[in-house]
């Protein structure tokens, strides 16, 4: 399974699926990285691993669909099979989400339905489940559609809130269930034990 990878910001959940990767608890390949932010940690940490990365925003691209296509160019290109958004924070375009059906996982630090949606992201999620005074929060992982976390939801891990948390504690403790429930999600799509939607479902 080629993983093609899509991040803004530090890339860690990247970063711990391509450890997976390397250490052989994953079996896949990370075969490329996309970054809207020409310098977020994925693409450094793209770089340092020596997997082809490439900037695509609208900086480089001035219309979206130039952009779309340019990304879908990228996937396709390094033989994409299963496309991992990971701390990815802007929306695909018509182009790609078509030719992946089923294909795209987003990573969300909260128990979807809850706490998803526009605005929901980074530390905004957790001051908001602080706030409604939540005992429990976690991740989940679910199949990209045209919307911010509405795809159908494959996996889920819970995260106990403790009533010392602040969102910043929190966070960290999402984070690091994260990096190890991503990468056995993903080993669970190569053996079929999760399956992702075909495409006339
Ligand atoms: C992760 O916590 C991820 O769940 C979140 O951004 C962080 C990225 O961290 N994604 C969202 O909030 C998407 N709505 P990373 O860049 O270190 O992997």
């Amino acid at each position: 399974m080629n993983i093609g990878f899509l991040a803004s910001h530090n890339g860690s959940n990247m970063q711990a699926i391509v450890d997976a990767c390397t250490s052989g608890t994953l079996h896949a390949v990370p075969a490329v990285v996309i970054s809207n932010n020409n310098s977020s940690g994925a693409i450094s940490r793209a770089k340092q691993e020596g997997i082809p990365c490439y900037h695509l925003s609208a900086k480089t691209h001035t219309e979206p669909e130039e952009l779309d296509q340019a990304i879908l160019s990228a996937l396709l290109q390094h033989k994409v099979d299963v496309v991992v958004l990971a701390g990815y924070m802007k929306k695909l375009g018509p182009k790609t989400l078509s030719r992946f059906p089923g294909r795209i996982l987003n990573i969300h630090p909260a128990l979807l339905p809850k706490y998803g949606g526009k605005g929901m992201y980074g530390m905004h999620v957790h001051e908001a489940v602080i706030a409604a005074a939540e005992t429990e929060s976690g991740v989940s992982i679910h199949i990209v559609d045209a919307e911010y976390d509405t795809g159908p939801v494959i996996a889920q891990a819970c995260v106990t809130v403790e009533p010392t948390d602040t969102p910043e504690t929190l966070a960290a403790r999402i984070l690091k269930r994260e990096h190890t429930f991503f990468a056995e999600t993903l080993q669970k799509i190569t053996t079929g034990e999760i399956a992702l939607p075909t495409e006339d479902k």
